[in-house]
């Protein structure tokens, strides 16, 4: 789409079905990225992606109220859909579905999709229910949208595993896609949530990503797991984080838990800085 087009916002099922239906009238594959809004370079990453595997991009964007705990920070996530939707228009997406709580979730609505295994421990255990939150979205987004592929940032892994596997058990007809995870250069992951961050705090941050490569390389050096992450952790404190959730080696799709790096890993971090829960992960293979 050119940038001068103008960007056709849905907000219902119907409006999200009509084009692409019309799409696939005309041959046409279609991709779906679901997003929470405050749209960056990574989620971009997602878009051309998707523009890679099919012919039109659709982004929707929702702030999911279930996928939040009762003590986090839905209200004040960041919520700015006319520059969401300008930076898709540039980017080449072929309309943004931006529907409201009702239309997700209207009157009677009871249904929860709870995915066992990859959900529980990591997050699933710092943030009971959100697991279920995110399943049950992305399930319904997917249902509404029947894209071809749905795109995921690695950033978000444990999110991405959980998708994978309900996706597979529901033979839910989609291709997931992972893509890996985009850095400020000097380290820190791209996230919407980095808007919280004060200077000082922003300065601390990159840490995470240093100590998950400094993590890494012990590993892959052949210590044990547990020692090398107890150190990573007293890294991650001593440079300012307030606390750590976990900083875990897990096997890179079960997200069982591994003693030692003898196959295909998964480092995977969340820490506090001030009021802000920043996650980060690593991929790593055995020497
Ligand atoms: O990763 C996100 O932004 C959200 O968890 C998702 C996948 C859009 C579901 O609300």
């Amino acid at each position: 789409m050119s940038p001068e087009t103008v960007l056709p916002i849905l907000r219902s099922v119907t409006e999200l079905r009509r084009i692409v239906a019309d799409w696939r009238r005309d041959g046409l594959k279609v991709a779906l990225v679901p997003t929470m809004g405050a749209l960056h370079a990574g989620h971009m990453a997602l878009v051309a992606r998707g523009l890679e595997l099919a012919d039109r991009v659709i982004a929707s964007v929702f702030v999911n109220p279930i996928q939040f705990g009762p003590n986090e920070d839905f209200s004040s996530y960041p919520r700015r859909e006319a520059q969401d939707a300008a930076l898709l228009t540039s980017n080449g997406a072929g309309a943004l579905y931006a529907p409201s709580a009702d239309v997700m979730y209207p009157e009677g609505f009871s249904t929860t999709i709870s995915v066992g295994g990859v959900s529980e421990g990591l997050c699933g255990v710092t943030r009971p229910g959100h697991f279920s939150g995110v399943a049950t979205v992305v399930t319904k987004l997917l249902l509404q949208a029947l894209p071809d592929v749905a795109l995921f940032g690695e950033k978000d892994y444990q999110q991405l595993q959980v998708i994978r596997r309900m996706a597979s058990d529901l033979d839910i007809p989609v291709r997931i896609e992972g893509v890996p995870i985009v850095r400020e250069t000097d380290g820190l992951a791209l996230s919407s949530r980095n808007a919280y961050l004060s200077a000082t705090e922003r300065a601390t941050a990159p840490l995470l990503y240093k100590t998950l490569q400094d993590v890494g390389a012990r590993l892959i050096a052949g210590e044990d797991a547990v020692s090398a992450t107890a150190w990573g952790k007293s890294e991650v404190l001593a440079g300012g984080f307030g606390s750590v959730d976990y900083l875990d080696l897990r096997d890179a799709s079960s997200l069982k838990p591994l003693d030692s790096l003898d196959r295909p890993g998964r480092l995977l971090v969340a820490a506090r800085l001030g009021r802000t829960r920043l996650i980060d992960n690593l991929g790593l293979l055995p020497r």
